[in-house]
């Protein structure tokens, strides 16, 4: 039987438009390095037997990302967790260990730090408002609740308020989330007074969708990030920039994270020239 080629991949349903293959076939690609990063959609039925699988010594795969809606739910299936995706208690990327065990790893936490950092945004003291309770809205508030030097405040809103009260009180068993008040109702949020606004939901995908928040609020001394990056200008960014307010979307944290998993796999810091080849691989396809 021929070697098969070695092999890393993202999991998740749906996966088909994930621009993960474009950005680390890029930097395979830039290194020279005999491997490529494939699309792997599963049924939830499949993840466990597919994970078995990864573990077998003749499997080709070293490496994996994981997406909706499977971050939280591979946790059972791995070997361990680094002290991040612990706290957080999802993982998006997996590290397939010399001994085929599986580690699991949270980028999404720190490549969002990482992009406010380029942007020039220190977190410390500042009013958060954080929009949505998913699995996004889970990273960055685990990463922002566990800096050293912290913000003042998070409001935080959810449509499902329950969702976003359990979210809360499950970090809360593992670390201080005393600076942030879930809100009932997203008039309550004070938008006015925040200097960070962060939509995690998926409301802007469609060019149709509402923008969630009243337009009147945003202001020019604020900073609205909104994880998505297709389309690059969300109908609540359209109104940022039409307020004065700087703005930022997802695709800095799709890059920062991209490019922390494939140190995780290899174990070694990115060149910067290669990292460069990855981010404009995103902005061609994104
Ligand atoms: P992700 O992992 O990308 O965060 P997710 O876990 O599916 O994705 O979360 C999607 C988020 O978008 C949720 O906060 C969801 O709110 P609910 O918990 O109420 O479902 C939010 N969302 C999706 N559609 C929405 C809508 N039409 N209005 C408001 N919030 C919406």
């Amino acid at each position: 039987m021929p070697e098969q080629k070695l092999t890393y991949g993202i999991i998740g349903n749906p996966v088909k438009h994930s621009l993960s293959p474009v950005m680390h076939n890029t930097a395979f690609k830039a290194l020279a390095v005999d491997a490529v990063y494939q699309l792997f959609p599963l049924e939830e039925d499949e993840v466990e037997s597919f994970l078995k699988d990864v573990r077998k010594t003749n499997s080709p795969i070293f490496g994996l990302n994981v997406t909706v809606p499977y971050k939280e739910k591979v946790i059972p299936f791995l070997d361990a967790l680094s002290p991040f995706a612990q706290k957080a208690m999802a993982v998006n990327t997996i590290v397939v260990e010399p001994d085929r065990h599986l580690t699991g790893h949270n980028t999404d936490g720190a490549g969002f730090l990482a992009h406010l950092a380029e942007l020039q945004f220190d977190v410390k003291g500042k009013r958060i408002v954080v929009l949505g309770a998913g699995g996004t809205a889970r990273s960055i508030l685990t990463a922002l609740c566990l800096l050293p030097e912290r913000p003042e405040s998070i409001h935080l809103y959810n449509r499902t308020h329950q969702k976003a009260k359990g979210l809360v009180a499950d970090l809360g068993k593992r670390m201080d989330v005393g600076l942030v008040t879930v809100e009932a109702s997203i008039d309550d949020l004070n938008i006015e007074l925040a200097d960070l606004l962060i939509n995690t939901t998926s409301v802007g995908l469609h060019s149709d969708d509402p923008c969630l928040v009243d337009d009147s609020l945003i202001h020019s001394d604020m900073l609205v990030y909104d994880v998505i990056y297709r389309p690059a200008l969300t109908p609540l960014l359209k109104l940022a920039q039409a307020a004065g307010a700087k703005t930022a979307n997802g695709l800095g944290l799709l890059f920062y994270q991209g490019v922390l998993s494939f140190q995780h796999w290899s174990g070694m810091p990115l060149d910067t020239k290669i990292k460069q080849k990855m981010r404009r691989s995103l902005l061609t396809y994104a």
